[in-house]
């Protein structure tokens, strides 16, 4: 099994990590095209997706030819019901854009036959090509997309039952906590780590062990982002404070290079 450390960047501020972010992806849309995207949703992406937003409408890219595939999505919820991901898209990106809306993909967590729906998302990503640049960001238990802690680093797009951890985590989208799916889909790991490129974000002190653990502990299912250190093209962006339990931690501003 061969590690390759991702190249880490921290700056000084959520802000600052969403803008630079913005500008890996500005760079991905202006040399590839066409692109397509990984793209993740939850509180970390909201400050990256609003600039993102901005950029657009400053004319600096154009989603025209782009297309997307979201990591996740919720069992059992409506797309249009709040706290589903097909509502949070909308919201901060796909209404914002010019990006057809048939080339902007999301797991359909309403399939009657959640199996039957995974296989054909694997087979939709594979016939756009794989996926060129995926955004991820990092759960509290070290998740990417859902794939909770004990996911084999084999999975592919599959049903996976949220940990109790998720659900806290996400209950502010929901009246309340029973409202909290259980269930959801998710792109595998061996899905994630097909992606040509891959970036990671992480915001906030509650991801700091996540971080440390993905970069600097076990790679093993424990963790399911260490296996982001089996890719070998992975930029980890992280402010300051999910930068404080890396031992190895690079300074403000400065890029760590494997
Ligand atoms: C969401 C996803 C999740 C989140 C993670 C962090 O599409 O795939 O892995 O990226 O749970 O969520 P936030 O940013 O809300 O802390």
């Amino acid at each position: 099994m061969k590690e390759y450390p991702p190249r880490i960047e921290v700056v000084g501020s959520p802000g600052a990590v969403a803008e630079r972010a913005v500008a890996i992806v500005i760079a991905e849309l202006r040399d590839r095209q066409p692109v397509t995207l990984g793209l993740a949703t939850g509180a970390t992406m909201t400050p990256f997706y609003a600039r993102l937003v901005a950029a657009a409408r400053a004319g600096l890219i154009s989603f025209h030819a782009a297309s997307s595939f979201n990591l996740d999505e919720y069992v059992g919820i409506a797309p249009q019901s709040r706290g589903s991901f097909h509502a949070y898209m909308q919201e901060h990106l796909f209404r914002h854009v010019d990006m057809p809306a048939d080339r902007a993909r999301i797991p359909d967590g309403m399939a009657y036959d959640v199996a039957t729906e995974a296989t054909r998302y694997e087979a939709q990503i594979a016939a756009a090509g794989g996926i060129d640049l995926l955004l991820l960001g990092i759960g509290t238990n070290g998740h990417i997309g859902f794939n909770e802690p004990g996911s084999d680093f084999a999975s592919r797009t599959r049903e996976i039952r949220l940990d109790e951890a998720t659900r806290i985590a996400n209950a502010g989208d929901f009246p309340d906590r029973a409202s909290v799916p259980r269930r959801a889909i998710t792109m595998g790991i061996a899905t994630i780590l097909h992606a040509k490129r891959i970036l990671l974000i992480a915001t906030g002190p509650e991801k700091a062990a996540a971080v440390a653990a993905a970069i600097e502990g076990p790679i093993g299912t424990a963790c399911p982002a260490s296996a982001l250190r089996l890719h070998g093209n992975v930029d980890v962006l992280c402010d300051e404070s999910a930068a404080t339990a890396l031992i190895d931690r690079p300074h403000t501003n400065d890029r760590r290079r494997a």
